[in-house]
């Protein structure tokens, strides 16, 4: 199956920032640190190979823990130990590598007129070469700009120093959701996870209200402070004015953004509403509580056309453990017309608000009352609705048959105590009447 944890383009290609920083490739930090040879290597950048070629962008060092040439662990220490010298770019003295993704990496760096530590994305040198890629990063910045809520990434200095475009931003002391799950060993236990994805939906609604969608909510691009406390939305390259902006598509017919998540109408370049992040924040819920994506599939067109024509699958088949009330929600999220889905981030919020409080029985998989979107449509019943609902039905038949069966028992008891009891009563009192002593004159002889 299709990784989802990886956006980004080839590393083992030398990130060249000419005259200020050079990264040393994964592979051959892998190889000084003695976890793999040349020949793995050489493996592993044949199979990302194909994987690019079956329209799937993979990391190399996901490649290699995937081939189980080095585990998740290894690999975290391969990227914190990448040297990078020439470390200075403006302002910001680059400190150790942070993370890369479909753009660029990203560097812990000191602010040197500020002396503070910061994260600085740096557009790797390839995609700087083209405009479109410029443009988007360029857009992050701005995007960024125009927001301001604790639960988003906030934005501190854009610009392009010698041909090297960076953007420098708050530093979140942690990790990514998707990093978290996957220490996890896959899945992330519900509540903790309503928690996190409820600030991801806060964010949200700021995002949504000053006219901007995301587009691309997804595990890798929430971060979250080591003290798990707070969730933050980071990676805003792809955010795009809700009205008037361009809509799904980048070039015709080219849709942007995660295939894994991605929301039907954003698969098929559409226009796009902030119905969109809600999707995606769903399908997100359901890798984190499942440790699957929604739909997978061979390459990116597969997943997305399923985005597009499968049934919305029902989480708790694959995690029984998950709340139905969450299933529900989850399912609401990823339903294929975005009228279906919640109407606006403040309605996911409050939804996750009642199965937080436990106000709603957790067993009964009933959308709350009035939270249909007012377009007069009525949610529609998918199968995976139908096929809960029967599982629901059937459930509460077995367990009305054990209630039954334990009344049955206890009555059973009850009657045979009853008739022991009566026994007894009978019993003993034959007993005492044989047993009686024979009546003697009293010793007065009254
Ligand atoms: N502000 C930040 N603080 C700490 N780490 C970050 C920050 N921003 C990004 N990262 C790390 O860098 C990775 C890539 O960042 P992201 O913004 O998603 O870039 P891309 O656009 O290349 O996907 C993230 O997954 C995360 O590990
Ligand atoms: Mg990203």
């Amino acid at each position: 199956m299709a990784d989802p944890h990886s956006s980004s383009q080839d590393t083992s290609v030398s990130m060249l920032l000419p005259g200020h920083a050079v990264v040393e490739p994964l592979g051959q930090a892998a190889m000084r640190l003695g976890f793999v040879t040349e020949d793995q290597i050489n493996e592993a950048a044949a199979l990302q190979h194909e994987y690019a070629q079956a329209g799937l962008r993979k990391k190399i060092g996901e490649v290699m823990v995937e081939k189980r040439q080095i585990t998740s662990d290894q690999l975290e220490i391969i990227v914190k130990n990448q040297t990078v010298s020439h470390k200075r770019i403006g302002d910001y003295e680059l400190i150790s590598k942070l993370g890369e993704g479909g753009m660029g990496a990203v560097y812990k760096a000191r602010q040197m007129s500020m002396d503070r530590i910061v994260a600085v994305k740096v557009l790797s040198p390839a995609h700087a070469k083209n405009p479109d890629y410029r443009t988007r990063f360029e857009s992050e910045a701005r995007a960024v700009a125009r927001l301001n809520h604790p639960n988003i990434v906030t934005g501190i200095d854009a610009g392009n120093t010698e041909g090297i475009y960076y953007f420098a931003m708050e530093f979140v002391d942690g990790e990514t959701l998707g990093q978290m799950q996957q220490r996890a060993g896959g899945k992330l236990e519900e509540r903790e996870t309503l928690k996190f994805v409820r600030q991801i939906a806060l964010a949200l609604k700021h995002a949504h209200e000053c006219n901007l969608l995301h587009r691309d909510v997804k595990p890798d691009n929430i971060l979250v402070d080591k003290n798990r406390l707070v969730a933050k939305l980071a990676d805003l390259g792809l955010a795009r004015d809700a009205v008037g902006g361009d809509c799904g598509a980048t070039r015709a017919g080219q849709a942007v953004g995660t295939p894994f998540y991605m929301s039907p109408e954003q698969a098929r370049g559409k226009d796009l509403s902030p119905a969109t992040d809600i999707y995606s924040l769903g399908g997100s819920l359901y890798h984190l509580l499942t440790g699957q994506i929604p739909f997978s599939g061979t390459s990116a067109a597969m997943i997305m056309a399923r985005h597009i024509t499968d049934p919305v699958p029902n989480p708790r088949i694959i995690e029984p453990r998950i709340s139905s009330a969450t299933a529900k929600m989850i399912v609401k999220c990823l339903q294929k017309d975005p009228a279906d889905r919640f109407r606006t981030a403040t309605e996911l919020i409050d939804e996750i608000d009642r199965i937080s409080n436990g106000t709603k029985q957790l067993d009964g998989i009933g959308a709350a009352k009035g939270k249909q979107p007012p377009t007069g449509k009525t949610q529609r019943s998918t199968p995976v609705d139908a096929k809960t609902s029967t599982i629901n039905r059937k459930r509460r038949w077995r367990q009305n048959r054990e209630n039954s069966s334990s009344m049955l028992v206890i009555l059973l008891v009850v009657g045979l105590l009853a008739v022991a009891l009566v026994y007894a009563v009978t019993s003993s009192n034959n007993g005492r009447t044989k047993k009686r002593p024979t009546p003697v004159a009293a010793p007065n002889g009254k």
